[in-house]
């Protein structure tokens, strides 16, 4: 049966690390607070000349140098990101430019945190219809470009990365993509936005002094919606392929809290040795936080052919989805 596969990951990261001890030094607050109540101790900040498309672009080469493709035989580039280097071009074009992919197309999805499942879903229909196209599908995000670094309900959270899945269509048994569950509502958009820099509210002075370009959200309420959607789409992908959750080798939630993980989990009764966290390292990284944890368990050899892999995220918009993937 034809299905997409990954022939390859990548993840790259800025240089520098933020830890809790040095955010107490610009914010009030503690290393226990953060710790107890995200689970994150130090996140990745760029720096001059780390941008979203070069982090994307070396995630993308880790991911083309594990499948042995060469760039010029990438068909499409799919970037999701809401931290773009320019409003125009796409990230993707910049990417594609990067890589000397000069026979793909690019271009960007939109869908904050949840922006890789997009793009990995999309890449998937795709690929339904010409297996043997060769596309990225990339979360990349440069948070800290749109953190307000003055208000300590969000600085404390994010981080930048990016992570890349280099994929295709293949034959081999039943591995690959099993199924792909997207959802969004746009009526709980004011929970989680970006008040400036679009049309509605252009860039001024007022806006720049304001920090009205950056990331505003009423954590609690995110919090309940946030376990609320990721529990009931995990369960839409079990139930489509008709799977129970001891069936799940590897659940792979989005990256926003441990107590989220933990709660999404324990409702979905998948037991925690086979939920994969990283949020300790890297923060909430967006929509790099899947495709980054998803390269960390293919590179230390947690995924094994066979696995049942399930990819599960939240974000802005809002917007939510799953992904069911026999490795
Ligand atoms: O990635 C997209 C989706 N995003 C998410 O899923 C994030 C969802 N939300 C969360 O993860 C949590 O709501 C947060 C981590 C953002 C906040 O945790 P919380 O347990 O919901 O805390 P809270 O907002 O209810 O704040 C509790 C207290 C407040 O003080 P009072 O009013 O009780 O005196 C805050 O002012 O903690 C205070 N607080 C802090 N204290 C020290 C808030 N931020 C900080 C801080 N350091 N950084």
């Amino acid at each position: 049966m034809n299905r997409t596969v990954i022939l390859g990951t990548g993840a790259a990261v800025p240089n520098k690390v933020l830890t809790n001890k040095d955010l107490e030094t610009i914010v009030d607050t503690s290393d226990e607070w953060i710790s107890t109540r995200t689970g994150i101790k130090s996140r990745y900040i760029a720096e001059d000349g780390e941008t979203t498309s070069t982090l994307a672009t070396e995630a993308a080469r880790r991911s083309l140098d594990m499948a042995g493709v060469r760039p010029a035989e990438v068909d499409m580039i799919i970037v999701g990101t809401t931290s773009p280097d320019m409003v125009m071009p796409n990230t993707g074009a910049l990417v594609q430019k990067h890589l000397g992919a000069s026979n793909a197309f690019a271009f960007d999805v939109y869908a904050a945190c949840s922006g890789f499942v997009y793009a990995l879903t999309i890449a998937d229909k795709f690929v339904k219809e010409n297996p043997e196209k060769k596309i990225l599908a990339i979360g990349s995000e440069l948070l800290s470009s749109i953190t307000d670094w003055q208000d300590r309900n969000t600085c404390v959270l994010f981080g930048d990365a990016a992570g890349a899945a280099l994929v295709s269509g293949s034959n081999d048994g039943e591995r690959g993509i099993l199924s792909t569950h997207l959802h969004s509502d746009g009526c709980l958009w004011e929970l989680l936005y970006i008040p400036g820099g679009g049309c509605v509210y252009p860039p001024s002075a007022e806006m720049a002094e304001k920090r009205d370009y950056c990331i505003r959200m009423h954590g609690n309420e995110v919090y309940k919606h946030a376990v609320r959607s990721l529990t009931e789409v995990a369960q839409e992908a079990l139930l489509a392929n008709q799977l129970d959750p001891e069936d799940v080798d590897l659940f792979i939630p989005h990256q926003a809290n441990i107590r989220i993980m933990t709660k999404v989990a324990e409702r979905l009764k998948i037991s925690p040795d086979r939920v994969y966290m990283n949020i300790e390292r890297y923060g909430n990284t967006s929509s790099a936080s899947i495709p980054v944890a998803l390269d960390e368990a293919n590179r230390s050899g947690r995924l094994k052919p066979g696995d049942l892999v399930l990819l599960d995220a939240f974000g802005g918009g809002f917007t939510w989805g799953a992904v069911m993937i026999r490795w």
